[in-house]
This record gives structure tokens, C-alpha cells and sequence, in this order.
């Protein structure tokens, strides 16, 4: 059994994944844990490792990947369907803000999911919490209509709809200045990072003023970072998978310069450092996550 990428989550061994490379195998007990602003130490030899991968895939190459990058996250849903990703329980858990960013107890929120994959982050949510409408979007069709065909998909709590977020506008689906809580998790990392201060303007538009974006991402030196083969680099801290996705691993200085730029203050920007064990290989890996909130400042009065 393995667990894919992003987070330790099992993942069935399965055909149709196994063009992927950074597949990390299941570790069932996390040891420890802790947020803060340190980033994570290297072993004198995983520094050597990163120190020597220095070449870069060719500029001919980053440029198909990045024209085609709809297209691999496409396929990508075509083979794993809607088994890939674990759904995320721990959102309202780890970001209490949502609860908290009501003003009184029945308060409905809209919330937008910007890139919802299938919708395993959305779902939770709506089970757990009647009083929300939430907006969900993606660039690959194939995911957002399998957000559609969820049978806990209801069009009067739910609008699913295809949007790149480096490029279309969400005005076209999201009302101005209208949503209490973004949610962007594991997102950012898949887009090339010239081009991530467009989707936080985008997602900018459609925040009401003083409500927060919550990220949650690969952090700098994540064991998946660590995994990468030399070929692999498309430049500082960016990398990509055989599938032709790509991953970005994020300092807290970079977010924050990121989020910053574009007009959003930084509440939260820790790291998440975990520990998972294998008691029975043997195998100790540690996870780096970024957990972040970035607020749009409250209108002047
Ligand atoms: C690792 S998945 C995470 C999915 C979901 N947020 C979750 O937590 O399960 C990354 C998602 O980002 C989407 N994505 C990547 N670049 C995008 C872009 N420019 N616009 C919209 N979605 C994008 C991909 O299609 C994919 O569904």
C-alpha cells in the first residue's frame, strides 16, 4: 500500500497511478508534531543531495509543461478518478477560522474552494456544516464534473464550475467582494511561481474586505521534495512528477513576499513539522506543510 504525495494518505496500490514518482509508503504512526516559524533542518546528506541536482529540465520542456499543465492535472483525474486524494476531515479542525470567522452562531458563510480537485475538502465541509454555500472551482473539467455527479452534491449549497485561475476572471462566477473564507489548499503548489500573484489577485476580487484566505501547502524540504530525481528540477524548490504535474515547496518568507504583494495582510504563516513512523520498517519521514491565513484589510471607515 502507498500514500500519495501530498499528505499521509493511504493510498491503495493501484495501476493507474504508477507513473507517478514521488509516492511515499503508508506511515501509521505520526511521533511528533509542531508549528513554528523554523523551517526544517537538512541531515548533512540529504544537503548534499540537494546541493548536487543544480541542472534544470530545458527551457523547450518547461514551456510545454506549462502550456499543458490543464491538460496533465486532466489526465491525472482521468486515470486516478476520485480515489487519489483522502478526503481532508481535519479542514474545519485545523483552520478553526471558519467556525471563528462568524460573526454570530447561524451566520451563513460563502466560502469559495479555489481548486477543488473532486471535491475532497468541499465535502467534508458541507457535511460538517449545514450553514455554508460554497463555491468551488478547478481548471480540469474532468474533476469538476465529478464535484458535480457527488451524489452530496446540492445546487442550492454548491456551484462547481471550471476556472483557471491564472487566467479567468471569477468575477464571472463569484460576485464582487462576496466570500468570508477561501480555501487553497495544496493548490498554489501546482502553479508556476511567476504566475501565483494572479490567481491570490484573482481570489482577491471576490473576498469580502477584512475576511481571510487559509492555505495549507508543501513546505520547504517536505520528504516529497527530498524524493525528486535530479531530471526532475524546474528550479529553486520546484520540481516535477512523471505525470507532468509540478510542485512548488514554500519558505514562510516567500508566501508572505507573495501575499503581500498583492495587498493582503499575514495573520498566520508557520510551518507545520511532523514526523511519521513505520514501526515495522523502520522508516521515519518528515512531512513539512506551510499552514497560513492572509486577510484582505478591512475596508477604511
Ligand atoms: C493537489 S490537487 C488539490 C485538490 C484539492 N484542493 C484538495 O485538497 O483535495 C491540486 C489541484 O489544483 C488544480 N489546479 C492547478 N492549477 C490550477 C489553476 N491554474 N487553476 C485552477 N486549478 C488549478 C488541479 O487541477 C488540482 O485539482
Amino acid at each position: 500500500m502507498l500514500v500519495n504525495m501530498d499528505e499521509s494518505r493511504p493510498l491503495e496500490e493501484d495501476s493507474s497511478v504508477v507513473q507517478l514518482d514521488v509516492r511515499i509508503p503508508v506511515y501509521d504512526t505520526v511521533t511528533f508534531q509542531k508549528t513554528g516559524h523554523k523551517a526544517r533542518t537538512l541531515s548533512p546528506e540529504e544537503a548534499e543531495k540537494l546541493a548536487k541536482d543544480q541542472v534544470l529540465v530545458s527551457d523547450f520542456k518547461q514551456l510545454k509543461l506549462e502550456k499543458e499543465a490543464q491538460k496533465n492535472w486532466d489526465l491525472f483525474y482521468k486515470r486516478n478518478h476520485t480515489n487519489f486524494f483522502k478526503d481532508r476531515h481535519w479542514t474545519t479542525r485545523e483552520f478553526e477560522e471558519l467556525k471563528a470567522c462568524r460573526e454570530f452562531e447561524y451566520q451563513k458563510l460563502t466560502i469559495l474552494e479555489a481548486g477543488c480537485g473532486v471535491g475532497n475538502c468541499l465535502f467534508p465541509l458541507l457535511e460538517e456544516d449545514l450553514n455554508i454555500f460554497a463555491y468551488a472551482c478547478d481548471f480540469s473539467p474532468r474533476a469538476v464534473e465529478y464535484v458535480k455527479r457527488n451524489p452530496l452534491y446540492d445546487a442550492q449549497r454548491c456551484k462547481a464550475f471550471q476556472c483557471d485561475l491564472t487566467k479567468e476572471d471569477l468575477l464571472e462566477n463569484v460576485p464582487p467582494g462576496s466570500v468570508d473564507v477561501v480555501l487553497l489548499i495544496f493548490v498554489l503548489s501546482a502553479v508556476h511561481p511567476e504566475k501565483m500573484h494572479l490567481v491570490l489577485s484573482n481570489i482577491y476580487k471576490v473576498l469580502k474586505p477584512g475576511k481571510c484566505v487559509l492555505f495549507r501547502d508543501y513546505g520547504l524540504y517536505d520528504h516529497a521534495m527530498l524524493r525528486f530525481k535530479s531530471a526532475n528540477k524546474l528550479g529553486e524548490n520546484f520540481y516535477v512528477r512523471q505525470d507532468g504535474t509540478r510542485a512548488y515547496f514554500f519558505t514562510d518568507d516567500f508566501l508572505a513576499r507573495l501575499f503581500l504583494s498583492v495587498g493582503y495582510e499575514q495573520v498566520i504563516n508557520e510551518y507545520v513539522l511532523r514526523e511519521t513512523v513505520n514501526k515495522k520498517e523502520g522508516l521515519c519521514v518528515p512531512r513539512v506543510f506551510l499552514q497560513s491565513k492572509f486577510r484582505k484589510p478591512p475596508r477604511e471607515a
